[in-house]
């Protein structure tokens, strides 16, 4: 493919952001997805004032009307879509017995059914061209388990099994569907947790990772690079751990 477009969604922050950096190095037009407006206009300008073909569309990806809208947009704008890469989400601490019906809806709403709902509106342009990558960016407590976490280990659970699910489907139109369950990432978000006392600090959990460190976003962004090339058309289906060897 020499003319790619991919949807980013999380892309004003930490993975999302390093994806659309990285992809947009690479030469793809970006659509950088969003509910962060002001940071979201940031990153798409830092990439096009560095020539890069980038542009920012703000949306919560749990409103299916909204997100139809912008995947409309994204096509008039840039083309047709043949790379997804979901990393919007959000994240909860809760017991079990504290969980209100509301928060478990809204969680598995935006981490569940708004990556749904990307894949079910970027899929036809790819069928329509052959051609095409996904990559859902899930959870490496989808394996292992978290404790206060039942809401979001569920909905990245429910990631996976799409995923996979996804791979079978639409291996036969060359479309790859992979998931990247990420450890820890030093992002926002895992900051965020460590600020208000939910994780122990990002460079004490680092050092019980083998390598020694917590991720970057770099560091999975690089992965989701080669996933999103025509070099890994025969990966796909697949849990790629990117995370230091937290979990083999
Ligand atoms: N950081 C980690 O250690 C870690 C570990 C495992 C999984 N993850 C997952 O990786 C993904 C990226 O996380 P991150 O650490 O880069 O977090 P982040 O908070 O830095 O970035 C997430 C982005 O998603 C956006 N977002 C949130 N809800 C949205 C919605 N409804 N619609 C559109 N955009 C929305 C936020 O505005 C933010 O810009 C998330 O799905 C997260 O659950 C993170």
């Amino acid at each position: 493919m020499s003319e790619r477009v991919a949807v980013v969604t999380g892309a004003a922050s930490g993975m999302g952001l390093a994806i659309a950096r990285e992809l947009a190095a690479g030469g793809d037009a970006v659509a950088l997805l969003d509910l962060n407006g002001d940071r979201l206009r940031e990153a798409a300008t830092d990439l096009t004032q560095r020539g890069l073909r980038a542009a920012p569309f703000e949306v919560d990806v749990a409103e299916r009307s909204a997100v139809e809208r912008v995947f409309a947009a994204v096509r008039d704008e840039l083309g047709p879509v043949t790379i997804l890469v979901t990393s919007a989400g959000i994240e909860a601490f809760d017991p079990v017995l504290d969980i209100t019906p509301e928060k478990w809806e809204r969680i598995i709403a935006v981490n569940l059914t708004g990556t749904f709902t990307c894949v079910q509106l970027a899929v036809p342009d790819m069928i329509a061209a052959g051609w095409g990558r996904i990559v859902t960016i899930s959870s490496s407590s989808a394996q292992s388990g978290a404790p206060n976490m039942a809401h979001y280990v569920a909905s990245k659970g429910g990631v996976v099994g799409l995923t996979k699910a996804l791979a079978r489907e639409l291996a036969g139109h060359g479309i790859t569907v992979n998931t990247i369950p990420p450890s820890l990432v030093d992002t926002p978000m895992a900051r965020h947790a460590e600020k208000i006392g939910n994780i122990p600090s990002v460079d004490q959990i680092g050092k019980m990772v083998p390598v020694g460190r917590a991720g970057c976003p770099e560091d999975i962004a690089a992965a989701c690079s080669f996933l999103c090339s025509d070099r890994a058309s025969y990966i796909t289906g697949q849990l790629i751990g990117v995370n230091g060897g937290m979990y083999i």
